[in-house]
C-alpha cells in the first residue's frame, strides 16, 4: 500500500477513535447530573437566599422519571427554585416541521410543584416559590403566533406553569424579601443568532429596554437578574443587577484540562461564559452547564448540572 493512503488510514482511524471515545464518554455523563454549590457573599444587606437554579432542561428524561432528582433538591432546603429557560425543545433546523418537543419538560414542572407543596406543608419552612425564566427556545416557541400548533404548544406550557403557582419572570420583578428582589428578561429578535446568522446581532442590550421594565428596582437592595443568555451579563451588572443567572451554552459541551471549553449549542468557539461562576466588577454572574442536551448532543466532562446557590 502507498505511504500517501496509509497516512489517511490512520488519520481515519484516529478520528474515528476519538469520536467513539467522545460518543461514549457523553452517553455515561448524560445520564448523570451533579449539584455545583456556589457561596455568594451579599454586599449590599444582610439577607440569606439559597437558591436551586435549573436551566437548559431540553425536555430531558431521567431514569425514575425526575424523583430522585427531585428528592436531592429539597433535601438542600431550599427557599426557592429558579428555572433559567430552555425547558422545552425547540428543533431551530426544523421549526417549518413542527418539532417541538416539551412533554417531558411538563412532567418535570408538575412533579418540582408537587413536591415542593408536600415539602413546605411537611417541614413548615418559608419556601418562597418557583420562578420561570424565559430562553430563547421558549421565547421562539412564543413568536411563532403564525402557526396554530406551535401556539397550542406555548398556551398549554404557560397553563402548566401557571397551574401549579409558578412564577414567570417575562419582564418582571418580584420581591423576595424585603432587601431582595428576582427579576427576569425576555428578549429574543437579534439575541440569540448562531454563527451563520450575521445580520441584526445585538452587542448589547439597550438600556432603554432595561428602564422600560426595571426602572423601579431599588439599587440599594440586593438585585438578582435572570437571563438566559450570559453574553450581555456585564449590561445587566452595569445597569445595576447585583448577580446574574445565566445558562444557554452548556458548558461548552466538551471542557478540556487547560484548554477549557470549546463549543456552545449555538455554534460559537470557545463562548467567553461557558459555565461556573464569573466576576464582573465585583459582582456575581453564574453560569449553568444546564441538565439538558440540544442540536449537538454531546457533553464531555461537562456533567449535567443543578446549581445551589447560597446568598450569605
Ligand atoms: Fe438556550
Amino acid at each position: 500500500m502507498p505511504i500517501f493512503n496509509s497516512k489517511i488510514l490512520i488519520f481515519l482511524i484516529l478520528i474515528l477513535t476519538l469520536y467513539i471515545i467522545i460518543y461514549v464518554i457523553s452517553k455515561i455523563e448524560c445520564k448523570q447530573c451533579k449539584i455545583s454549590t456556589f457561596n455568594i457573599k451579599n454586599l449590599k444587606n444582610a439577607d440569606k437566599l439559597k437558591i436551586i437554579y435549573i436551566s437548559d432542561f431540553h425536555n430531558k428524561m431521567f431514569k425514575n422519571t425526575y424523583d430522585d432528582l427531585i428528592l436531592r433538591v429539597f433535601e438542600l432546603n431550599p427557599d426557592c427554585i429558579v428555572f433559567g429557560g430552555d425547558f422545552v425543545d425547540f428543533s431551530t433546523f426544523q421549526s417549518k416541521t413542527k418539532s417541538v418537543k416539551y412533554e417531558n419538560s411538563l412532567l418535570f414542572i408538575e412533579k418540582i410543584a408537587k413536591y415542593s407543596k408536600e415539602y413546605k406543608s411537611k417541614i413548615n419552612y418559608n419556601f418562597k416559590g418557583i420562578f420561570f425564566g424565559f430562553g430563547n427556545h421558549e421565547l421562539r416557541l412564543k413568536s411563532r403566533v403564525d402557526d396554530e400548533y406551535l401556539v397550542n404548544v406555548y398556551n398549554k406550557f404557560i397553563s402548566c406553569l401557571v397551574n401549579n403557582d409558578i412564577q414567570i419572570l417575562d419582564n418582571k420583578t418580584f420581591s423576595i424579601s424585603q432587601n431582595m428582589t428576582l427579576s427576569g428578561l425576555s428578549l429574543f429578535e437579534g439575541y440569540y443568532k448562531n454563527l451563520f446568522e450575521k445580520s441584526n446581532v445585538r452587542k448589547s442590550i439597550d438600556y432603554a429596554i432595561l428602564d422600560k421594565y426595571f426602572n423601579s428596582i431599588n439599587k440599594k437592595v440586593f438585585n438578582i437578574m435572570v437571563f438566559h443568555k450570559p453574553d450581555y451579563c456585564e449590561d445587566l451588572i452595569d445597569y445595576g443587577f447585583d448577580l446574574v443567572l445565566s445558562g444557554h451554552n452548556h458548558g461548552g459541551l466538551i471542557n478540556f484540562p487547560f484548554i477549557g471549553s470549546i463549543l456552545s449549542p449555538d455554534l460559537k468557539l470557545f463562548p467567553k461564559y461557558n459555565h461556573g461562576n464569573y466576576l464582573y466588577k465585583n459582582k456575581n454572574v453564574i453560569v449553568s452547564s444546564g441538565i439538558g442536551e440540544h442540536f449537538i448532543k454531546i457533553r464531555v466532562n461537562n456533567k449535567p448540572e443543578i446549581c445551589l446557590i447560597n446568598i450569605y
